[in-house]
């Protein structure tokens, strides 16, 4: 099975807007045959502010089997004074089963450390949500590529600090998207990351998680790739990862029509 995540970051801007994305995105998977209906699950991910009426209007058109809900973001502790945020708990009452946790936008807007990360990750999969975990490098020089030796430093030191104590019998349940920083929101990308060489980075998450875990469990977890995904050039990107997190393009109709209908 491959993923579909869409990140609606902070949009749209209310709530029949968001609806109707909604119901556009579950009938363009359902005029799809039923064979990529099997081969790909869409998770949404909006603004936590719209889980409950999304929730309402999947459940009353049956259409939970066809999109998923996930969360953008989360907190690590399920009760008390912490105000402004929302929790494993409060997303499991809405039955999401997937939640972001890492995301650059979060550490370098919001101030998330490695330890928040680490936690949210912990208190999700107490709830059995799958987080799906954020990594990659925060600046490419021009010529620099995935065998550069600071960049895998970089990804694999945090993917140590977000797993840090995360039992072997939980990593099933682990979801990573390799995002590298540079690639986010290029409104025009003229310098995104070529596949061969996502290909490989891929390939080194993999390799790590093998060794933090074992083979067998490192070759089923998901590792998706995301940044500055449409319809244009997702296919590449599926091809090399189990995969792609879409933000800016999934909160626009006819990208994300064209993006479904591209399935293949
Ligand atoms: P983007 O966002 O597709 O707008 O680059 C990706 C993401 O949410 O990380």
């Amino acid at each position: 099975m491959k993923f579909i995540i869409l990140n609606w970051k902070l949009f749209p801007e209310n709530e029949i807007k968001a609806i109707d994305l909604v119901s556009l995105i579950c009938q363009n998977y359902q005029m799809l045959d039923l064979r990529l209906q099997k081969k790909y699950r869409i998770i949404v991910c909006p603004p936590c502010i719209f889980i409950p009426p999304i929730y309402k209007f999947l459940s009353t058109n049956k259409y939970q089997n066809v999109l998923y809900l996930g969360g953008q973001n989360v907190f690590y502790r399920n009760r008390g004074a912490f105000t402004g945020t929302i929790s494993p708990v409060m997303l499991k009452s809405y039955n999401i089963k997937y939640c972001i946790v890492g995301h650059s936008e979060c550490k370098t807007i919001f101030k998330e450390t490695n330890i928040d990360i680490n936690n949210k990750i912990k208190s999700l999969l107490k709830q059995k949500i799958k987080p799906i975990i954020c990594v990659g490098e925060n600046k490419r020089k021009l010529k620099e590529t995935s065998s550069n030796f600071r960049i895998k430093n970089e990804i694999f030191g945090q993917l140590n600090e977000y797993l840090k104590g995360i039992p072997i019998e939980e990593a099933h349940n682990l979801m990573i998207a390799y995002e590298p920083v540079w690639a986010i929101s290029q409104n025009t990308p003229t310098y995104l990351p070529n596949p061969q060489d996502t290909k490989n980075i891929i390939h080194n998450i993999r390799f790590w998680l093998s060794t933090r875990f074992n083979g067998m469990i490192a070759q089923n977890i998901p590792i998706l790739y995301g940044g500055s995904v449409n319809h244009k050039n997702m296919a590449q990107y599926l091809e090399i990862s189990n995969g792609i997190l879409v933000g800016s393009a999934s909160v626009q109709k006819t990208e994300i029509t064209k993006l479904i209908k591209n399935l293949i």
